[in-house]
Order: C-alpha cells, then sequence, then structure tokens
C-alpha cells in the first residue's frame, strides 16, 4: 500500500523537463503536462471546476477532496486520473469541444460543466504557443513601455501569461489575501497534526523561514500559516490595508497558540516591512493574553526566558529575525560549495551570525530595525522544536537552488546545536490540490526520484549540452547541502548518482564531452560526501571514482598548464 502510494506520488509529478528557452514556446508534451496541473485546480475566477472533481462527481464521488486525502492508491482515483489524462491529450489534439464532447461519452461529465475548463485550458494554450520574449526584451532596451504581470507561477495563477511582461509584486499591505489566509489554516494544521504524530505532543515553538517570492507568488500564504499558528487573524482597516489582527478564541482554535520564530529573507525585509510589523504585533498581541501556559505557548515561552534570562519583555518577546539591514542571504551555501567548512557546527553559527538582527520594537514602542542581536535569536530558537519551510512553486524544488539549504538547513543545524536535538524538518507542497507536509528526508527522496535520478529529467537537461550538465552537479551539490546542514540524505542517493553519471561509461564520456568543468565538480562532490561521513560506497565505487578523480585532476592540471603557457605568452 505504502510502496504504490509512493509511486503513484511520483508519477503524479510534474517534473520540468529542461531548461525555458528565453523567447522559446513551450513544447507539445511539455505542454500537456502543464495544462492537466493547470485543469487540476478549480479556478472559480474563470467559472472553471477541476477536471477530477467533475470526473468523480459524474461517478457518484461527491468528496473528490476526501478520495484524495484518504486512498490515493484506489483504483478509481487511478481511473479517474487516466481519464483526466486523455481528456487533456484529446483537448491538445482536436480542441474544446471534442474534448468536451469526449468526457461526457466517456466519462458521463454534461459538456457544459466541462467546457469552462477546457476553454480556459484553450486561452492558456494559445498564449504558451506564442512567444513574445524576445520582443519584449527588445523593446525595454529601447526604453519602451512593457504591459506590467502578476509574478507567480503558470500552475498557480495562469493569469501570468504571457510571459515577457514587467513582473510586478503585491502590495505588502493586501497581505496574506482572504485566499491564502483559507490555504494556510489547512496547510499549519496539517503541518501540526503530521508533528502531533509524529512526536507525541504539540511543539513549543516552531522556526518558520519566509521568503519574499514566496510570498508574493502564493499573497502572503506563509504569512497567514504564521498567524493562524499563533492563533490570530488579519484585520483590516479602513483602507482595506491588513494592519492589525484580531485573537481567534481558544475553543474555535481547539488546540494551544503554538510559539513562532521567523527568519524572513532580505527580500522580504525589503518588500514587506508593514508585514513584518504585523507579525511583531501578532506575536505580543498573543504573549500577552490571560491564558494558560498550557493552551498559550506563546506567553509561557516569553515569561521562560523572562524568568531564566532575566530579559524584559520587549526583548523576550522578540520572534522576527533577517540580516542586518543592505544584507542579503546566509552565505552557509557559499561556505557549503566552497568546501570550506570543518564542523556542521561552522555551518548553524554562520546563519545565526547572518540572520541575528532583531525587526520588532522597544520598550518606547519605536520600531527596531535590524538591531543585532544574536543573543535574543540563540534563546527564541532554543525553544524550537520543529522547522518548516513553504515550497512556493511547481518548477523550483529543494534540489534546484542553493537557497533551501542555506536556510532550511542552515536555521535546523541552529536549533540543532542550542537545543541538542535535531528537529523535525517539514516541508509543503501547499501547492498541490491535496495540501502536503512531507518530512525534509522525504522530500529529498521524492525530488532525488523526480529529477537528479530520473531519466526523464536529466536527458532534458543534457539536451541543453555545457548548462544541463551543471545543472546535473548543482542537484548533487544542493542534495550535498542537506547531508552537511541536516543529514537528510540517505546513502543510496549518492550511489545511485555514482552509478548513473560516473559508472556508467557512456554516460560519464557524454558528460565530459559536453562539461568537463561540472563533471569533475560532481566527481568531487561525490568523494567530499564519502570524506565527510554522509555515504560509504563499496571500495570498488570509491576506486573508480578516485581513479576518475585523478584522470580529471591530470587533465585539469594540463589544461591549467596549458592556460598558464598561454598567459605567459603575453
Ligand atoms: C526570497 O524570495 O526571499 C528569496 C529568493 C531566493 C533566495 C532567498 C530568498
Ligand atoms: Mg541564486
Amino acid at each position: 500500500m505504502q510502496l504504490s502510494e509512493e509511486l503513484l506520488e511520483i508519477e503524479q509529478r510534474l517534473i520540468p523537463t529542461g531548461l525555458h528557452v528565453f523567447g522559446r514556446a513551450a513544447e507539445q508534451d511539455e505542454k500537456a503536462d502543464l495544462l492537466r496541473m493547470v485543469a487540476s485546480f478549480d479556478r472559480p475566477e474563470n467559472g472553471a471546476h477541476a477536471l477530477p472533481r467533475l470526473v468523480a462527481e459524474a461517478f457518484g464521488i461527491s468528496t473528490y477532496d476526501e478520495l484524495q486525502q484518504e486512498a490515493p492508491t484506489t483504483e478509481t482515483r487511478e481511473l479517474i486520473d487516466s481519464i483526466v489524462r486523455e481528456a487533456v491529450g484529446r483537448f491538445c489534439a482536436h480542441g474544446p469541444e471534442a474534448a468536451a464532447g469526449w468526457l461526457a461519452q466517456k466519462a458521463g461529465v454534461a459538456a457544459e460543466k466541462s467546457l469552462p475548463t477546457f476553454l480556459m485550458l484553450a486561452s492558456i494554450a494559445e498564449q504558451t504557443d506564442s512567444n513574445t520574449e524576445m520582443d519584449s526584451l527588445v523593446r525595454a532596451l529601447r526604453g519602451e513601455y512593457i504591459r506590467p504581470g502578476p509574478g507567480a507561477d503558470i500552475v498557480q495563477n495562469p493569469q501570468i501569461l504571457p510571459t515577457g511582461r514587467n513582473t510586478h509584486a503585491v502590495n505588502p499591505y493586501s497581505v496574506p489575501s482572504t485566499v491564502a489566509f483559507a490555504r494556510a489554516q489547512v496547510t499549519a494544521e496539517a503541518l501540526l497534526k503530521r508533528f502531533v504524530s509524529e512526536r507525541g505532543h504539540y511543539p513549543l515553538a516552531l522556526a518558520l523561514v519566509l521568503w519574499g517570492l514566496d510570498n508574493i507568488k502564493t499573497q502572503g500564504e506563509g504569512v497567514a500559516q504564521a498567524l493562524w499558528l499563533l492563533g490570530v487573524r488579519p484585520v483590516r482597516d479602513a483602507l482595506n490595508r491588513a494592519t492589525d489582527v484580531e485573537v481567534v478564541p481558544l475553543q474555535e482554535l481547539q488546540r494551544p497558540r503554538i510559539d513562532v520564530v521567523m527568519t524572513v529573507s532580505g527580500i522580504f525585509r525589503d518588500l514587506f516591512a508593514p508585514t513584518m510589523t504585523l507579525l511583531d504585533k501578532a506575536v505580543r498581541r498573543v504573549a500577552s493574553l490571560d491564558e494558560p501556559d498550557d493552551w498559550n505557548y506563546v506567553r509561557r515561552n516569553t515569561a521562560e526566558r523572562m524568568n531564566e534570562s532575566g530579559a524584559g519583555f520587549d526583548d523576550a518577546v522578540t520572534r522576527v529575525f533577517s540580516n542586518a539591514p543592505g544584507n542579503y542571504g546566509t552565505n552557509v551555501n557559499f561556505m557549503v560549495m566552497d568546501s570550506q567548512w570543518e564542523t556542521e557546527a561552522t555551518l548553524g553559527e554562520l546563519f545565526v551570525t547572518r540572520k541575528s538582527f532583531a525587526y520588532t520594537r522597544d520598550s518606547k514602542g519605536h520600531m527596531v530595525e535590524g538591531h543585532e542581536a544574536p543573543g535574543l535569536m540563540n534563546e527564541a530558537l532554543s525553544q524550537v522544536e520543529a522547522t518548516y519551510q513553504n515550497l512556493d512553486s511547481f518548477e523550483v524544488g529543494i534540489t534546484d537552488v542553493d537557497h533551501y539549504f542555506e536556510y532550511l538547513g542552515g536555521i535546523s543545524k541552529a536549533v540543532e546545536l542550542r537545543t541538542k536535538s535535531r528537529p523535525a524538518i517539514y516541508v509543503s507542497d501547499s501547492l498541490s490540490p491535496q495540501t502536503k507536509i512531507r518530512s525534509l528526508e522525504e522530500t529529498v527522496r521524492l525530488e532525488s526520484r523526480t529529477k537528479t535520478l530520473n531519466p526523464k529529467w536529466y536527458e532534458g537537461m543534457l539536451e541543453h549540452g555545457f548548462r544541463g550538465v551543471a545543472e546535473i552537479e548543482n542537484h548533487v551539490a544542493n542534495t550535498f547541502g542537506w547531508s552537511a546542514t541536516t543529514g537528510a540524505v540517505e546513502p543510496w542517493i549518492y550511489t545511485d548518482i555514482a552509478k548513473t553519471f560516473l559508472l556508467d561509461p557512456a554516460m560519464f564520456e557524454r558528460l565530459m564531452e559536453l562539461n568537463p568543468h561540472s563533471t569533475r565538480s560532481l566527481t568531487k562532490r561525490l568523494l567530499e560526501a564519502h570524506h565527510r561521513g554522509y555515504w560509504n560506497p563499496d571500495e570498488e565505487v570509491l576506486e573508480r571514482l578516485r581513479e576518475i578523480g585523478g584522470e580529471l585532476a591530470h587533465e585539469k592540471k594540463l589544461e591549467d598548464t596549458n592556460t598558464a603557457f598561454i598567459l605567459s605568452e603575453f
């Protein structure tokens, strides 16, 4: 049962096949996958229903959502998905009316019910077929007007099409939107449910990573999750700006208020100043409520800090941290990439050094923006039992860029150092039709299987030649970043990476041909993974890697000598 569930999950994942080429429209197969994903969400703004829901309802299953949550492997669900796949295929080949007709005949979905969805797909397909990115670039270079468009990914918000527009963010005062708040409640409750099922109690405090782009795309789902965990709702003023919060009564919340420590990125800090004030206000409000400690962990933790370290209320209630004003990032990624670290503790400490600037108020009520406060951050982190970050896009996952491990990995290591125990680490997929909370280990496995180790993904990358190999190497380095910061990578993943890319002679040759630099880095990274104790391969595997490493080092030396020679000529 569990095995088939996992297989289904991998199969259903939208796998980006190759890089976007600026100015080029999506290919047919890619387009069908994308449209199927788009069609799996209700879009009330287009009067369009999710196709899986329509098919399920036609089969007399009224609660498709429940089917998703509770029994995702049932034959019924597979049948529904295969019908949807075929319907989208027919749409691509013959258009909206034909697809709606087929669905009526095959599954009994009235054509007038599915037609709005197919018409919406038709408009999306038309916009993905044409691509004016190059045109817009040229216009921009001429200093001409570029039409604005929202920033998000296509599945999340098809309104981003056509691409090639001037991307705009959101008004920070509108964050979180009503929809974001509704979705966040479901995600936050799923997060708590998962933690309780694993540890048997609610977490006393959670550390959340909040990013700017992520909250732009979701209109503030991350912000809303923090508010809901605390047990408050945003309140809008006469100008419809979310500038205050109201407390959700405990009878309604039905669980303790969870303490949250928020580390926000530099981009978030720059874009969402009013939101940071809102978050700080929410924590203060909750810490001041007259409620029992075992129902209000913010109050409990704040009081504990005031008692134990003699901190005043304003210090003990500080929960929003970021970089120093004008600074960005944790640098944990750079340190890992350069192999410039001795022990893992260095990485956790670097995170705190970079991110321990408090954004709060002082005892006189004055705003404090970026006051260096490692002591306050240490105290806040020492109460944390779980760390968490949203995945914000279908296209970018935790091994695609080094920023997820620098943030979520960095903070998890910082917590571990302070609490002397590894926190539970979670990642959400709040974008799937069914909200899913995964442990970091599960997410690393899923990403490795659907991307790094998946022929569909790496062959797509290899079509881009030099850059494609660099992407593969990036994924391996980012996977390694998770080992370094969290130990969440199972050794078989490194074994399979070695087998797929280096030990298979034909593949090795292809990589060397396309990009010997990245192939060399990949080999070195696997040897480093062994050296640092993340992976202990068979002696033959290791031998061969060393051999390849040696051969490559020799070639590199020749290359360097040639370069030195050439340079010396000048
Ligand atoms: C952000 O959106 O805040 C962000 C994006 C990339 C790296 C780090 C942060
Ligand atoms: Mg970057």
